[in-house]
């Protein structure tokens, strides 16, 4: 009864928005595609509002749906980055719709984020095939998550990509400090593929760094150390690699969505990696602001940096932080980008974006 509800309320909320996009942005194939996914499932989710929720058959139509909507919106993420590429092909760099794109899909992805979970939930609880693996997990949530053990298998898993591609890889040293139980295991009631998600896209980007760095030098990789830590409030891990660092001016720009630089990855057969659209960093900085957390890079060029990822070390205060479509975010896409308020006489130059990160 709650989906049934809340599920048409989250999708209106983000086609609403979707509404405010430039019109040379909506009107790109690959953005109508997305559009129409989404119009499909309000109109099959909304044809439930009115049945009996008791009945048995409704609650299985209901749930054979949830599985059809969610495959229906596997490739939305690399299907709306390819509008965007579309988009900037076309008509090319502009700043202001730059940023427009950035907030939005900050919010689209958050919300999609947010429909999965409740999906996955459904699916998990009330669906046939029970997950006898995890039999402490309720859905896809671990009541005790051990962080340590999430960031050794997204390491692992990482390794293994990196050495099929550099035939190497950088070792892992892990430390932990648990302030409130000293030398006890840390744990934390969260959804571990979710960070999972985000610490295997740190481990790559870590490893990727430190082989191209030192992949020629006689003292070998540097190790990936990754310390996790609890305190009264957070619940903070960090990934530090020496592969060289990023110089700050360019931080920011990681986690800019139009700022990707990668070749222009090509979405035949369906079978679309993620790899080369650079949206690692913003979509994994989503999943931690998801539970009221965080995902911060803090570098020293010519060195190396440290990735944190901040968690909410205490269930009650890891609620979802959700977009709503109102009136100050209808102002978001309809102010026009005002003057710079502070001197800046060395400008980039104009076609910064293609610059290679
Ligand atoms: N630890 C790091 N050290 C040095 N550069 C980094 C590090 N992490 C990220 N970067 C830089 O930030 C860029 C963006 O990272 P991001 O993970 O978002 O995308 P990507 O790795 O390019 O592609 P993918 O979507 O496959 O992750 C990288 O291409 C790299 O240049
Ligand atoms: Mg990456």
């Amino acid at each position: 009864m709650f989906l049934r509800k809340e599920l048409p309320v989250r999708l209106a909320n983000t086609m609403k928005e979707v509404n405010l996009l430039p019109d040379k942005l909506l009107s790109q194939p690959s953005v109508k595609l997305v559009q129409k996914w989404y119009m499909q499932s309000f109109v099959e989710l909304l044809d439930y509002e009115n049945r009996n929720p008791e009945d048995s058959h409704t609650l299985n139509d209901f749930l054979e749906l949830l599985i059809e909507i969610r495959n229906r919106h596997n490739d939305v993420v690399p299907t709306m980055a390819q509008g965007v590429i579309e988009y900037k092909e076309k008509f090319g760099f502009d700043p202001f719709i730059s940023s427009n794109v950035q907030y939005f899909l900050d919010r689209f992805y958050t919300n999609r984020i947010s429909f999965r979970m409740l999906i996955n939930q459904h699916t998990l609880l009330f669906g046939n095939d029970t997950n006898p693996a995890h039999p402490k997990h309720i859905g896809s949530i671990d009541p005790t998550c051990s962080v340590a053990e999430v960031v050794s298998d997204a390491y692992d898993t990482a390794k293994m990509l990196c050495e099929k591609y550099y035939l190497a890889a950088p070792k892992l040293k892990i430390e932990e400090f648990n302030t409130k139980a000293a030398g006890k295991p840390i744990q934390v009631v969260y959804v571990p593929s979710h960070l999972f998600h985000m610490l295997f896209e740190l481990f790559k980007n870590s490893m990727r760094a430190t082989v191209e760095l030192h992949e020629t030098s006689r003292e070998g990789l540097p190790p990936v150390k990754a310390k996790v830590t609890l305190g009264k409030e957070d619940l903070s891990i960090k990934i530090s690699d020496r592969g060289g660092g990023v110089p700050l001016r360019k931080i920011d720009r990681l986690f800019h969505y139009m700022y990707s630089t990668a070749p222009t990855p090509s979405l035949e057969h369906g079978a679309v990696p993620l790899a080369g659209f650079g949206y690692g960093l913003p979509i994994s900085r989503l999943y931690a602001r998801y539970f009221q957390g965080d995902l911060k890079l803090y570098s020293m060029e010519g060195v190396g940096t440290d990735a944190v990822i901040y968690l909410k070390a205490l269930s009650s205060e890891s609620f979802e932080r959700l977009p709503v479509f109102n009136k100050s975010a209808w102002r978001h896409y309809k102010t026009s980008a005002e003057a710079d308020d502070w001197s800046n006489p060395s400008k980039e130059p104009r076609d910064a974006s293609n610059e290679k990160l």
